[in-house]
């Protein structure tokens, strides 16, 4: 049976290559961006999510075999905050009513290696009590003070957080719906092309992101995970950070975090 999954990204990198495996095995993607997709809308706004959310629905029909939101933007933006925390947030609550519809739903999220750098506390809390408002404000002193860099791992910090307190609930596990993210290392995509220009940045990330397991991943590596993460057989992990990063985190934390 064809499966229906909608996809947040699928415009560009790491979701419209998870977009394509999808297509090859049969599955109908509900692609969703900005632009060049089935849904256009901007999820780094309250009614652009709404939009989304709302066409969705329409396209899917009541239910939903699976969601996965690839969306999302790096540099030092309070953009960080709306997009890659509430955009991803508000899609993944707002779709769950139609996952819980579905005989085998599940749900995929991409975090990031960088989740685990330092992060502007204030940031990371103020995401995760829900106040669009206040992250952003934070944000933008955060980046007046220099510590803009600091928005994009902090992002990250919450949807990861988020993603572990609701997993276990009785609204996703008590619903049957896994609810999983694959964190990357450095992706070859575009929104990592411009650091890759630049001599100075190539070693800061490879200072900051070693991968010594076969080095930088093309996206389609990142949407092979993200595939069995939302497949069928994935009846019982829901609740984990995945790393797909070559063995940046096992490198960066050792081996006391497990
Ligand atoms: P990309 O820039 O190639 O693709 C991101 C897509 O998200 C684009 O199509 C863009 O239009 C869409 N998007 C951005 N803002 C949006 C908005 N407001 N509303 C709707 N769509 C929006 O980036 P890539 O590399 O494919 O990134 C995908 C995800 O993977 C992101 O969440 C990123 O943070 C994460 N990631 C990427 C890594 C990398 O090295 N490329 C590493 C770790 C995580």
């Amino acid at each position: 049976m064809t499966r229906k999954i909608a996809v947040s990204g699928t415009a560009s990198g790491i979701g419209r290559a998870l977009a394509g495996l999808l297509r090859e095995q049969g599955d109908q993607v509900i692609g969703i961006d900005l632009k060049d997709a089935d849904v256009c809308a901007d999820l780094g706004t309250r009614d652009g999510r709404a939009l989304a959310a709302e066409s969705v629905l329409r396209l899917a029909g009541g239910a939903l075999d699976g969601v996965v939101a690839c969306a999302g933007v790096a540099g030092i933006t309070p953009l960080t905050a709306r997009v890659n925390y509430f955009g991803v947030v508000a899609l993944l609550e707002g779709l769950r009513p139609a996952l819980a519809a579905a005989p085998a739903p599940r749900a995929a999220v991409v975090a990031s290696i960088a989740g685990t750098q330092p992060v502007d506390p204030d940031v990371v809390a103020a995401c995760l009590d829900g106040d669009e408002d206040a992250a952003v404000a934070l944000a933008e002193r955060a980046i007046e003070r220099g510590e803009g860099p600091r928005l994009y791992p902090s992002s990250k910090s919450a949807l990861a957080q988020w993603l572990r307190r609701v997993a276990v609930t009785p609204e996703w596990a008590g619903a049957g719906i896994p609810l999983n993210a694959i964190a990357p290392g450095v992706v070859l995509t575009p929104m990592t092309a411009p650091l890759f220009a630049d001599e100075a940045m190539r070693a800061a990330m490879a200072a900051a992101v070693p991968m010594p397991l076969n080095g930088h991943a093309r996206p389609e590596v990142i949407g092979e995970a993200l595939r069995w993460l939302i497949s069928p057989a994935n009846t019982h992990m829901t609740g984990q950070i995945v790393y797909v990063d070559g063995g940046a985190e096992a490198t960066l934390r050792g081996p006391d975090v497990y």
